[in-house]
């Protein structure tokens, strides 16, 4: 390989990782809760005592605590009710209620929860059919 080539590549590799190693709140994130969860997960309806429309609600949890723990996705409830078995009685969201997030957007939530899961301030999520 020549060594432009070679430049060419790595700086695609870089571009790739930072892409992959940062999701976007807005762009990449409240998409997936949007679709998925806040249907029953919000302020006048918050299955579980679960509120996560806000960041207030989102930081606070529910009934079993809380969603996430910044940094830690495997800890992280939010991660655990995503990837139990679609029939399990705790799995979110529940049987065809809503889209579940397919593997792609587990992994986004995951780095997102590694790279502290920071709730931008203001943001009120609203359900997106
Ligand atoms: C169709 C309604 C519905 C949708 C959509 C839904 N949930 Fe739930 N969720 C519930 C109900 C009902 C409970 C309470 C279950 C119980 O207490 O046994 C619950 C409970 C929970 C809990 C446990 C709360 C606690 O602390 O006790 C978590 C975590 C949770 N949901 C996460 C999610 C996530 C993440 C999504 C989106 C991927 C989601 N839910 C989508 C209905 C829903």
């Amino acid at each position: 390989m020549k060594k432009s080539s070679l430049v060419l590549f790595l700086s695609a590799l870089a571009v790739d990782r930072a892409a992959a190693q940062a999701p976007d709140f807005k762009k990449d994130i409240s998409p997936i809760l949007e679709a998925s969860c806040v249907k029953c997960h919000n302020e006048k309806k918050a299955k579980g005592k679960l509120n996560m429309a806000t960041k207030a609600g989102f930081e606070k949890g529910g009934e079993d605590g809380k969603l996430v723990e910044a940094g830690k996705p495997a800890d992280s409830n939010l991660i655990k009710v995503l990837e139990l078995a679609p029939d399990h009685d705790d799995a979110m969201p529940p049987q065809d209620k809503a889209p579940r997030p397919g593997k792609e957007q587990i992994e986004t939530l995951k780095k997102w929860i590694s790279e502290g899961a920071v709730f931008p301030d203001g943001v009120t999520l609203v359900e997106k059919k």
